[in-house]
């Protein structure tokens, strides 16, 4: 199973692209944490990308496609794969639909997740990770159970995005409307976008999701257990 999740920024698609991976053994491609890991190194790429990012603004096409096309001639990609963050234009998503026809990997579903503006800032602004392994939590929504330590690996170190801030996610909003919502009818024309409501709680979302993955097999430890 092949899926795009697409939505604005903050919308959901890092948390649920995750779970996604956690439950199905479907990889999550993220390239906003390949920009990150890139920059992190200090590579050219990283370089090129980094004022980029913290001007909210997209990365040049030709980098990301590039990025993307050797990510997925990795053999890692057997049970498919969920895009998070890629296509985020026009041009991205013809390159893609190229390479995926190259390598004979269709896409299943571009599952777009709605979203008001008002609510992402709100999201954004009070989201931080696990600087150890990733996992993702939120100031509101999803604190760790004890706090300071990560449900996940134990970790006691956090952090903030620097693209977070809030003039930033003014300008990665502004990016979404103007250059990746045209991505919505290219993909409801081919008869593959399907809709789920991103303003409901996280296992809601999750649920909606499954309805439209219907009878995917579970691969996850806790299986039949939905935590939500
Ligand atoms: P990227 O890393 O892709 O960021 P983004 O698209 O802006 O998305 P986010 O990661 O901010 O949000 P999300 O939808 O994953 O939400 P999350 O699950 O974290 O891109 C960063 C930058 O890289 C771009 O600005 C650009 O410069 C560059 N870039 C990346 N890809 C590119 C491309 N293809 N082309 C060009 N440039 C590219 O959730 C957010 C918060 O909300 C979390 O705290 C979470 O806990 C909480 N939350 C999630 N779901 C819910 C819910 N249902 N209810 C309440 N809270 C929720």
């Amino acid at each position: 199973m092949n899926l795009i999740l697409l939505g604005p920024p903050g919308a959901g698609k890092g948390t649920q692209a995750k779970r996604l991976e956690d439950h199905y053994g479907l990889k999550q491609i993220s390239t906003g944490d390949m920009l990150r890991a890139e920059v992190r190194s200090g590579s050219e790429i990283g370089q090129q990308a980094k004022a980029i990012m913290e001007r909210g603004e997209l990365v040049p096409d030709a980098i990301i496609i590039a990025m993307l096309a050797a990510r997925v001639s990795r053999p890692d990609l057997a049970q498919g794969f969920i895009l998070d963050g890629f296509p985020r234009t026009v041009p991205q998503a013809e390159a893609l639909d190229v390479v995926l026809k190259e390598k004979a990997m269709p896409l299943d579903h571009v599952i777009e997740l709605q979203v008001d503006d008002d609510a992402l800032v709100e999201r954004i602004s009070g989201r931080f990770t696990c600087a150890k392994c990733g996992e993702g939590y939120h100031d509101s929504f999803k604190q760790p159970k004890a706090p300071g330590i990560c449900d996940a690996c134990g970790g006691t170190e956090f952090t903030r995005r620097a693209d977070d801030k809030a003039e930033t996610v003014a300008s990665r909003l502004e990016a979404y409307h103007r250059q990746t919502a045209p991505l919505l009818p290219y993909y409801a024309s081919k008869g593959i976008l399907r809709v789920v409501d991103g303003m409901a709680e996280m296992g809601e979302v999750a649920r909606q999701i499954e309805a439209i993955l219907g009878t995917l097999p579970r691969r996850d430890k806790d299986q039949g257990q939905d935590k939500g």
